[in-house]
């Protein structure tokens, strides 16, 4: 089978430290692209820049699937916009809610965190490996109190209780076509067109961007061809930013 179409199968725990932990380790004994794991809790959660992410039994989605991309390096940050998208594509499908997408893969409703998702490499012995792991917020039991005003669930969006089933099944069929497409010759143009198409974060929204060097203000002026943000400083000056934290200089103001 060719390593662009995802073969999909899903492997069940109860509880795990961390699906992204298990999809590595699974990943380096040689598993298959399209392994996916998911957990009805985690006890060592893991989130971006080596944040906690908490994750109470059957509050959220707790998700990593093993890719084995047959891309260039330099483009394997679009994994994770894919993932985003199909992740927005999901939940539009089973909940009827289009979250905005916040760069580079938070989907908010509202303005509040439904969705982080944190991409991981490692090298196998049939070579490089990415796992992307997704915690999607089925009810607010997911999130600590206090990030209340910053954090939302499908269920208090919707006012339903969200069908887990159904929308794991839409997310991994919607992984498994964004992923195709990123592989088509024209795929990283395309998935970078659908993600400024669904992000308000893409142009022109005024942002506080935080990297490990440095902090700084400005308006966001599109994506670069591998998916870092442009962020126009002043004078004419841009700026790309490949790995940090994006947030509206809006939502700062009303906090
Ligand atoms: C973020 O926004 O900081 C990314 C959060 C990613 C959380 C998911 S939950 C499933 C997978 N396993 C983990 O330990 N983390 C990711």
């Amino acid at each position: 089978m060719l390593d662009t179409q995802l073969h999909i199968q899903l492997l069940r725990f109860d509880s795990l430290p961390s699906t992204n932990t298990e999809a590595l380790r699974q990943a380096q004994g040689g598993a298959q692209a399209g392994l996916c794991i998911v957990a009805r809790e985690q006890t060592a959660g893991r989130g971006r820049h080596a944040r906690t992410w908490v994750s109470p039994k059957d509050a959220g989605l707790y998700f990593s699937i093993i890719l084995r991309p047959r891309l260039a390096a330099q483009l394997w940050p679009l994994l994770t916009l894919a993932a985003a998208l199909a992740v927005r594509a999901a939940l539009t499908e089973t909940c009827a809610l289009t979250p905005d997408i916040k760069w580079p893969n938070d989907l908010l409703v509202g303005g509040r965190k439904l969705c982080g998702i944190l991409a991981e490499v490692c090298e196998t012995d049939r070579g490089r490996a990415c796992v992307v792991g997704i915690g999607i917020n089925l009810t607010d039991e997911a999130f600590p109190p206090d990030l209340r005003t910053r954090a939302t669930s499908i269920a208090a969006a919707t006012g339903r209780t969200p069908d887990r089933e159904a929308l794991l099944s839409a997310l991994v069929r919607q992984l498994a076509k964004h992923y195709a497409q990123l592989h088509e010759p024209h795929g990283p143009e395309t998935i970078i067109k659908a993600w400024c198409a669904s992000s308000s974060y893409a142009d022109g929204q005024r942002v506080r961007v935080e990297t490990d060097t440095e902090k700084f203000d400005g308006t966001t002026r599109g994506l670069e061809p591998d998916g870092a943000l442009r962020i126009a400083t002043g004078a004419g000056a841009i700026k790309i930013v490949r790995a940090g934290d994006v947030h509206a200089l809006r939502q700062i103001d009303d906090e």
